[in-house]
């Protein structure tokens, strides 16, 4: 334990050094302001971290992760993130990057107990509940497993698009456009689920949020 907890800071120095050698005003620019073009919403997993496997670097992704790359409309941190990067920072992407062999989709297709993430889970149990029919048909379990990891991404793009968040933006700006992508454990590549969405015009009636229908706070305070 001793040994990696040193080698992340020495890494750390090592890493600093490189950079500075390549180009000694590196961190000054870097400091001065970031201007991501990409929110990048992941698995927690430390297999698949988003500026490695998109050959990127630091300032360019706004980043976060958690299990299973979920959208979960209660989830204040997400919530927070995806206001920060929409609103503030203006981002032009948002993509829900999932993973094949993703452990938090896979135990969600089991009926184990594994304790207060089976809370967390539940929400991918909704997932197969909508594709059911489609995922009982597939009797390979690896690959039924593979499509389960699709649809999950799927319907966090869509769970995207129901956010208020989201469709304000595309209402005043028609950005972000939000994509959802699946990378692969076994081979590094991503592949591009194409269910890129830029506007609610795909969106069922019932997840349209008003453009006027906004909370009026002063009109509130007005009445007090
Ligand atoms: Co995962």
């Amino acid at each position: 334990m001793e040994s990696i907890y040193k080698a992340l800071l020495d890494g750390n120095r090592k890493w600093v050094q490189e950079r500075l050698e390549h180009d000694p005003e590196y961190f000054n620019n870097l400091a001065k302001a970031q201007r991501p073009e990409v929110l990048w919403i992941g698995c927690a997993d430390s297999r698949v971290p988003a500026n490695q496997i998109t050959g990127t670097n630091p300032g360019d992704i706004f980043v976060h992760r958690n299990i299973a790359n979920l959208v979960v409309h209660t989830d204040m941190n997400m919530l927070s993130v995806l206001d920060y990067a929409v609103n503030i920072l203006e981002v032009k992407h948002v993509i829900v990057c999932g993973h094949y062999g993703c452990g938090g989709v896979f135990a969600a297709m089991q009926n184990q107990q594994f304790g207060i993430i089976d809370n967390w889970l539940r929400v991918i149990k909704d997932v197969y509940r909508l594709h059911a029919e489609e995922l009982d048909a597939i009797t390979d379990m690896e690959k039924r497993f593979d499509r389960f990891v699709e649809l999950n991404v799927i319907e966090q793009v869509l769970d995207l698009s129901k956010t208020s968040i989201i469709q304000n933006s595309w209402n005043r700006r028609n950005y972000p456009a939000i994509h959802g992508w699946v990378v692969s454990l076994k081979t590094g590549l991503i592949k591009d689920l194409n269910v890129s969405l830029g506007s609610s015009d795909s969106l069922p009636d019932i997840y349209r949020v008003s453009v006027n229908s906004q909370p009026r706070v002063h009109s509130v305070a007005n009445t007090q």
